[in-house]
């Protein structure tokens, strides 16, 4: 299939890319830049060996899009594009709920112009909220958002999943990730946040390669293993593989179906540091902080439907995406800048 990559030249689509064009799938790729490197498409064309078509596009702009689907003929659309800083989403609500909203709408709206209604839409773990227990299920109720990052994501899963019922041609496939970390094998491409990393892992790998000094580590009186907060970090490449397999739905006219990617297995704070430091040889100075606004205890994935019906499950392990983190970063001290 012919698929548009909705910012593509990011984290998570970069790597998407890759597993498409190895799928034997044809990928065409926008994004603003907005929090990304076209250089990474330069890395990616180096990993398969040909040029990926790229539109530097805002999804706000109707007649930008309109020329890329005029140009390329387009089955379905993989969308990655938006922002994605919780913190800054508190501090900037209008931006955020302009640019992911109003973006999608767009965006919708000129697929449905052209005939094209298949559409993959990133979605996170974070509708789950703070969930009564775990593993959470995709019948795990959805909870308040505590940020309006997050309520884009809750929003934009009923948006989609309304235009589906009230048009039965559309195929609306919802993944809710878990925490992707990890890179590509090839060290060429990887997660590149701009400024002081909010995530764990990109922070954990700065300050393994000297650029902060130490870890802050929010919180040790959480009730989990030992009091650090518990997620399910999953390897980037095993989620760029899951949309693969989403993209195979397309053909069975299911209408709305969501899915959890995650590997189903809970992770502290001071589990991934140690794993960290163990796969890698690199010790990880940390000290305790309080606790961070808004995070939750435990969220871990039941990934079990994804590996009934998508016949997917993550293959790599933590120390593998350890590894596979430290080799980007290490390589690329100052992200996708030479
Ligand atoms: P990313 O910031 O690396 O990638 C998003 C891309 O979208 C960037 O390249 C950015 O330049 C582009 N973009 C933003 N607004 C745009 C617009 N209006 N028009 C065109 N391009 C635009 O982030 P990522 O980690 O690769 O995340 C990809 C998607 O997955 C996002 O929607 C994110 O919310 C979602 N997600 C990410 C995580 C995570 O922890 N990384 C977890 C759950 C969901
Ligand atoms: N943490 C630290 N120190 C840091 C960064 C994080 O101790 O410097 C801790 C957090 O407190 C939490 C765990 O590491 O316990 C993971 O935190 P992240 O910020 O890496 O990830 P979150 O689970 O908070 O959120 C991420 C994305 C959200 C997404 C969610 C679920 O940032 O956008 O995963 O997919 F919604």
């Amino acid at each position: 299939m012919k698929i548009l990559v909705t910012g593509g030249s990011g984290y998570i689509g970069s790597h998407t890319v890759i597993e498409l064009i190895n799928a034997g799938h044809e990928a065409v790729v926008i994004d603003n830049l907005s929090n990304s490197s076209e250089k990474s498409l330069e890395r990616v064309a180096k990993i398969v060996g040909k040029e990926i078509p790229f539109y530097k596009v805002d999804i706000r702009d109707r007649e930008g899009l309109e020329k890329v689907f005029e140009k390329e003929k387009i089955e379905a659309c993989i969308h990655f594009a938006g922002l994605k800083a919780v913190g800054e989403s508190c501090v900037k609500p209008w931006e955020y709920y302009e640019n992911n909203i109003s973006g999608t709408l767009v965006l919708v709206d000129v697929m449905r112009k052209h005939g094209v209604k298949n559409i993959i839409f990133s979605s996170s773990a974070t509708v789950y909220g703070d969930p009564d227990t775990v593993p959470v299920t995709e019948k795990s109720p959805k909870k308040p958002c505590t940020n309006p990052y997050g309520t884009t994501k809750s929003m934009l899963e009923t948006i989609l999943t309304d235009i589906q019922t009230a048009d039965p041609e559309w195929n609306v496939v919802l993944l809710r990730y878990f925490n992707p970390i990890g890179a590509h094998e090839s060290g060429l491409i990887g997660e590149n946040p701009n400024g002081i990393p909010n995530n764990l892992m990109p922070y954990i790998t700065q300050v393994a390669v000297g650029k902060r000094e130490k870890l802050g580590i929010f919180g040790n009186d959480y009730d989990t293993v030992d009091g650090t907060g518990v997620r399910d970090y999953i390897h980037v490449v095993d989620l760029a593989i899951g949309h693969v397999k989403a993209v195979e739905r397309f053909s069975l006219n299911k209408g709305t179906e969501i899915f959890n990617l995650g590997t189903g297995k809970g992770t502290s704070v001071l589990e991934l540091v140690h794993a960290f430091e163990d796969a890698t040889g690199v010790k990880i100075p940390y000290e305790i902080k309080d606790r961070r606004a808004g995070d939750i205890a435990t969220n871990y994935a039941d990934a079990s439907l994804a590996a009934k019906e998508l016949g997917w499950t993550a293959k790599y392990d933590i120390k593998r995406a350890c590894q596979d983190s430290w080799r980007w970063q290490k390589n690329n001290p100052n992200g996708f800048e030479e």
